[in-house]
C-alpha cells in the first residue's frame, strides 16, 4: 500500500528519504518519487517501477535538508511517472504526497478550473496541492488546514512549500502517520519501519490532527487549530527485526521465526501449572468479556482464517456463541448488536481499512470493541476499548505467516482466559496451557522437515489446481494453506471442509489434482481417512499432514509430512507450518517474487 516519508533537520534529506522508501517497499508499490526544497523552488523526481530506478535518477548528495517522498500503489489511475507522487501545483511552489482518497475531488477540481487553475494529471491528489497553492496565505500550516476543511475523504499527507524551506506539514484522517523524533530532526512516515534506523521515539497522529515540523520545533493541532499534547512513545521493534538476517526472503525468515515469535507472544502471559492466563490489555474489561452473550470476530484474509480457529476455541473453551464475519461484509450490513455483544477485530497491521471500519461500526452500535493486533500504535489498536497485542515482531513478507500463528495463540490464550472465568476447571486450563507452551519447540521440529516440504512442492509444481481439505479445527488451516499457495505461487488452490468435497468439488479430482489433507489424529480422524480413500479411488494425488507415528497414513498418502502430537484445538498452530513451507517452495520453483507477489500489498488501507 502507498507509503509516505518526510524529513526535516540538519542532514541531507535525500538519502534518508530513499532509505525510508526502501524500508516501505514490502508494503507493495508500483511507482515512487521524491520532492525537496532547493533555492530555486521545489524539485521533484518520480518514476514508475522500483525504487532502485528512482535512485538512479537522483543525486543523493544534493544538499536539501527538507523533503518528502512516496511509494504509490495504484488504485485510481495507471501506475506511471505522471500519476506517481509527489504532486506539485502549476507554479511548482508546493509539493504533496498523499495516501488515501479525496472523495469530493471532482467538485474541487471544477471549482479550481473555473478559477483558471490548470491541471497536469487526473489525480485527486493534484487537486489538493493545487487547492493549497490557490489559497496560500503565507503560512503553510494554516493553509493546509483551510484546504483540508474543504476535503471529504481519507488522507495521510505531507506537504512542503518553497517559501517555507525548513518546514514539513503533515495531516491525517483515516490513513496512518507518525513522526519520528530525532536530535534536531523529524521524520514523518506512514509506517514505523521507515524511521527505525534513525529513532525509536515517535508520536502517532490521530484523525483530524495536523503536525508542523521544523528542525527545532514540532507542533500538533487539530484541524480547527486546537493544540494537542502528544505523548512520545517508544517503538519496541529493532532494526534487525526488519532486516533479512541472512535469509533470502522475509517470508522464509518469518516462517522460521515462529518458535521465537510465539514465545514472545506468550511470555509472561500464561502460567500452565496454575492454569492461569494474564492479559494486561483486557483487565479493565474482563468482567464485561466474561459475561458476553455473543462474540463477533471480524477480520480479512489470513486474519479471518485465524478468527475461524478462534470461533472453535471460544465455543469449546469459553462456551460463548461466536461468529466470524468478513470485515468488508460486516461493515455494510445492518448488524445486530445487542447488549452483551463483544466485537473482536483481528489484524496484523492494525491498518486494514475494512477491519477498522467494521470495528468502528460495532462501536457505534454499542459493542465492546476489542482488538488482537500486532502493530502497536496502529489505527485499529488505537480505536479499540481494550485488546491483546500479538507481540510477534514486525511482519514484512506480504504473505502472512507468523502473524497467523500469533493470532491463533492470542485467541487460544483469550479463550482460556474467559473459559477459566466461566466454567473451565483449573486442571483443564492447566492441560491446555501446558500444550500451548510446548508449541514453539514442536514447531522447531516441523521446520526441520523443510526439505520434505520442498520435495512435495517440486513433485507437484506443474499442477495448476490444488485442493486443501480439513475438518473441525483443521478446516481454517485448509483455507489458509490454499491462500498461501495461491497468493505467492499463483497456482489456483481451494480450501474446503473435507466433507463438502462430496457436494461438488469431487468432480474435479483426477490424477492431475494434488489434494492436501490435514489428517492429524483427533475426533474426526476416521472421517478424514474416508475422504482420503475417496480421493485415492479417483486417482487424486494425496499429500497428508499427519501426526507423527501414524502408519496408516503412510500407506494411503503419496507424500506425508509429520507434525508432533498435541491437543486437537492447538493443532492448527502445527499443521499450518508445512503448508507455509510448501507454498514458499512452490513460489520459488515457479520463479515468483515471494516477498512481493504481483498485485498484492502488505496492508490494505483502502477498500
Ligand atoms: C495473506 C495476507 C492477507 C492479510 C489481510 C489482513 O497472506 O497477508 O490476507 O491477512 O490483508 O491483514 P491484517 O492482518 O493486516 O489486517
Amino acid at each position: 500500500m502507498c507509503g509516505i516519508v518526510g524529513y526535516v533537520g540538519g542532514k541531507t534529506a535525500l538519502p534518508i528519504l530513499v532509505e525510508g522508501l526502501k524500508r516501505l517497499e514490502y508494503r507493495g508499490y508500483d511507482s515512487a518519487g521524491v520532492a525537496f526544497v532547493d533555492p530555486g523552488g521545489i524539485r521533484v523526481t518520480k518514476s514508475k517501477g522500483r525504487i532502485s530506478v528512482l535512485e538512479h535518477q537522483i543525486n543523493c548528495s544534493e544538499g536539501a535538508t527538507t523533503g518528502i517522498a512516496h511509494t504509490r500503489w495504484a488504485t485510481h489511475g495507471a501506475p506511471n511517472d505522471v500519476n506517481a507522487h509527489p504532486h506539485v501545483d502549476a507554479a511548482g511552489r508546493f509539493a504533496l504526497v498523499h495516501n488515501g482518497i479525496i472523495e469530493n475531488y471532482a467538485a474541487l477540481r471544477t471549482y479550481l478550473s473555473n478559477q483558471g487553475v490548470t491541471f497536469a494529471t487526473e489525480t485527486d491528489t493534484e487537486v489538493l496541492v493545487q487547492l493549497i497553492a490557490h489559497i496560500y496565505d503565507g503560512d503553510i500550516e494554516r493553509t493546509v488546514k483551510r484546504a483540508l476543511r474543504e476535503v471529504r475523504g481519507t488522507y495521510g499527507i505531507a506537504v512542503i512549500a518553497a517559501d517555507e524551506p525548513d518546514t514539513v506539514v503533515a495531516a491525517r484522517n483515516g490513513s496512518p502517520l507518525l513522526v519520528g523524533i530525532g536530535d534536531g530532526e523529524y521524520i514523518i512516515a506512514s509506517d514505523a519501519s521507515a524511521i527505525l534506523s534513525h529513532t525509536t521515539h515517535v508520536i502517532y497522529l490521530g484523525d483530524n490532527e495536523v503536525v508542523r515540523v521544523s528542525p527545532d520545533s514540532i507542533r500538533t493541532t487539530t484541524l480547527d487549530d486546537i493544540p494537542v499534547t502528544k505523548d512520545i512513545e517508544e517503538i519496541e521493534w529493532s532494526l534487525d527485526q526488519i532486516e533479512l538476517g541472512g535469509h533470502e526472503h522475509f517470508m522464509m525468515k518469518e516462517i522460521f521465526e515462529q518458535p521465537d515469535a510465539l514465545r514472545d507472544c506468550m511470555r509472561g502471559r500464561i502460567v500452565p501449572e496454575e492454569g492461569s492466563v494474564h492479559l494486561g490489555g483486557i483487565t479493565d474489561v474482563a468482567r464485561e468479556l466474561t459475561r458476553a452473550k455473543r462474540i463477533i470476530m471480524t477480520a480479512c484474509g489470513t486474519a479471518w482464517h485465524a478468527a475461524l480457529v478462534g470461533e472453535y476455541l471460544f465455543e469449546d473453551l469459553a462456551r460463548i456463541p461466536t461468529e466470524v464475519e468478513y470485515a468488508s461484509e460486516f461493515r455494510y450490513r445492518n448488524p445486530i448488536i445487542e447488549d452483551g455483544t463483544v466485537v473482536l477485530a483481528i489484524s496484523q497491521s492494525g491498518e486494514t481499512a475494512d477491519t477498522l471500519a467494521a470495528l468502528n461500526e460495532a462501536k457505534e452500535r454499542g459493542a465492546l470493541a476489542l482488538g488482537a493486533v500486532n502493530v502497536v500504535g496502529s489505527s485499529i489498536a488505537r480505536s479499540t476499548d481494550a485488546g491483546v497485542f500479538l507481540h510477534v515482531g514486525p511482519e514484512i513478507g506480504v504473505a502472512s505467516t507468523k502473524a497467523f500463528s500469533g493470532q491463533v495463540a492470542v485467541l487460544a490464550m483469550l479463550a482460556c482466559y474467559v473459559g477459566r472465568r466461566r466454567h473451565m476447571s483449573q486442571g483443564g486450563a492447566s492441560e491446555f496451557l501446558t500444550a500451548l507452551s510446548r508449541i514453539p519447540e514442536q514447531i522447531t521440529t516441523i521446520l526441520e522437515q523443510d526439505g520434505a516440504c520442498k520435495a512435495v512442492a517440486a513433485a507437484n509444481i506443474s499442477r495448476e489446481n490444488w485442493l486443501y481439505l480439513g475438518r473441525g479445527y483443521q478446516y481454517p488451516v485448509a483455507l489458509e494453506g490454499a491462500l498461501k499457495l495461491k497468493e505467492i505461487s499463483y497456482i489456483h488452490a481451494e480450501g474446503l471442509p473435507a466433507a463438502e468435497m462430496k457436494h461438488g468439488p469431487i468432480a474435479l479430482i483426477t490424477d492431475q489434482m494434488p489434494v492436501v489433507f490435514l489428517a492429524t489424529r483427533g475426533t474426526q480422524y476416521d472421517k478424514i481417512i474416508s475422504n482420503i480413500e475417496e480421493v485415492r479411488t479417483r486417482g487424486g494425488r494425496v499429500i497428508a499432514i499427519a501426526t507423527e507415528g501414524d502408519q496408516q497414513i503412510e500407506r494411503l498418502a503419496e507424500w506425508v509430512i509429520n507434525v508432533p502430537d498435541t491437543i486437537e484445538s492447538l493443532q492448527p498452530l502445527l499443521t499450518v507450518i508445512p503448508l507455509q513451507l510448501i507454498a514458499y517452495h512452490a513460489a520459488l520453483l515457479r520463479g515468483c517474487n515471494v516477498d512481493k507477489p504481483r498485485n498484492l500489498a502488505k496492508s490494505v488501507t483502502v477498500e
